[in-house]
């Protein structure tokens, strides 16, 4: 693990709450993440792990704490300054169907960040989005196809595909295998270790699949009521849980998976 560069994300004291109450949401949260690794965020279901990814993205604005991107704090970035450095970071979601456009095909759906950032012009958006079909290992004839027309494999494969597009520093992976079959979560996620090796991106991959985040993650931090019950290397919080919430879950994993 090569951790002495700065990290691509730098978390520090976020806090979110909803409403007057404020009651749900998240509470001093901090973490660091570096180039190449995986931090898996986990926690029982209302935990705040999808209101954190919203965070990371700026998709929805923090109360208090700081969001650096690669030393940049982008807490407070909106508009056209927020725009400009979107491509630095991306999100995969559980679902795909969801997030894309029902009347795009594939090629349109991997053109638009190509167009969003001018990334490339457009004599090029063929040969780009071969390659970025090739990567995920998809073949170019499916480019015209509708997400409908995909299985859930492939259609998650798009939704990579699309997300690598900017070529950006941070994945956020909401979940992203939870929705598949589980011969195909195991592609899908040794494509993301592959794609990790060759660019060295950082994922912040959400689970609730302790038995995926095992395999998948260096580091790990467990969300109870918004707040970090626990934190560390994946293989000292699995085979040492200190945090009754981190026992929880596992003991929620069925005991032939553990
Ligand atoms: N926009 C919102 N307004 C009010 N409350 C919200 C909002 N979004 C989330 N919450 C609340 O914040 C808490 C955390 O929700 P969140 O969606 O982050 O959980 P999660 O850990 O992703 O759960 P799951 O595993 O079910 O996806 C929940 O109590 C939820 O009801
Ligand atoms: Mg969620």
């Amino acid at each position: 693990m090569n951790a002495p560069q700065s990290p691509v994300l730098k978390i520090k004291n976020l806090t979110k709450r909803f409403g007057d109450r404020g009651s749900a949401g998240l509470k001093d949260i901090s973490f660091s993440l570096f180039r190449g690794q995986t931090l898996a965020v986990v926690g029982a279901s209302g935990s705040g792990k999808t209101t954190l990814a919203r965070l990371v993205m700026r998709l929805s604005d923090p109360g208090e704490g700081s969001i650096h991107l690669n030393g940049q704090d982008i807490t407070a970035l909106r508009g056209e300054a927020l725009r400009r450095i979107r491509g630095r970071f991306q999100m995969v979601f559980q679902d795909p169907l969801a997030a894309f456009n029902p009347h795009a095909n594939v090629r349109r759906i991997l053109e638009a960040p190509l167009r969003l950032h001018g990334l490339a012009g457009s004599a090029a958006y063929g040969a780009v989005i071969g390659a970025a079909l090739e990567r995920v290992g998809l073949s170019a004839g499916l480019a015209d196809r509708l997400p409908l027309e995909l299985s859930g494999g492939q259609r998650q494969r798009v939704a990579i595909a699309r997300a690598l597009m900017t070529k950006p520093d941070l994945i956020v992976l909401d979940e992203p295998v939870s929705a598949l079959d589980v011969s195909v979560r195991a592609q899908i996620l040794n494509l993301l270790l592959d794609l990790q090796e060759e660019a060295g991106n950082a994922y912040l991959f959400i689970s609730h699949d302790l038995a995926v985040v095992r395999a998948f993650a260096d580091e790990m931090i467990v969300l109870e009521d918004g707040r970090i019950a626990e934190s560390g290397s994946t293989d000292t919080v699995l085979g040492d849980p200190k945090a009754e919430a981190t026992r929880v879950l596992i003991d929620a994993v069925p005991r032939l998976l553990r």
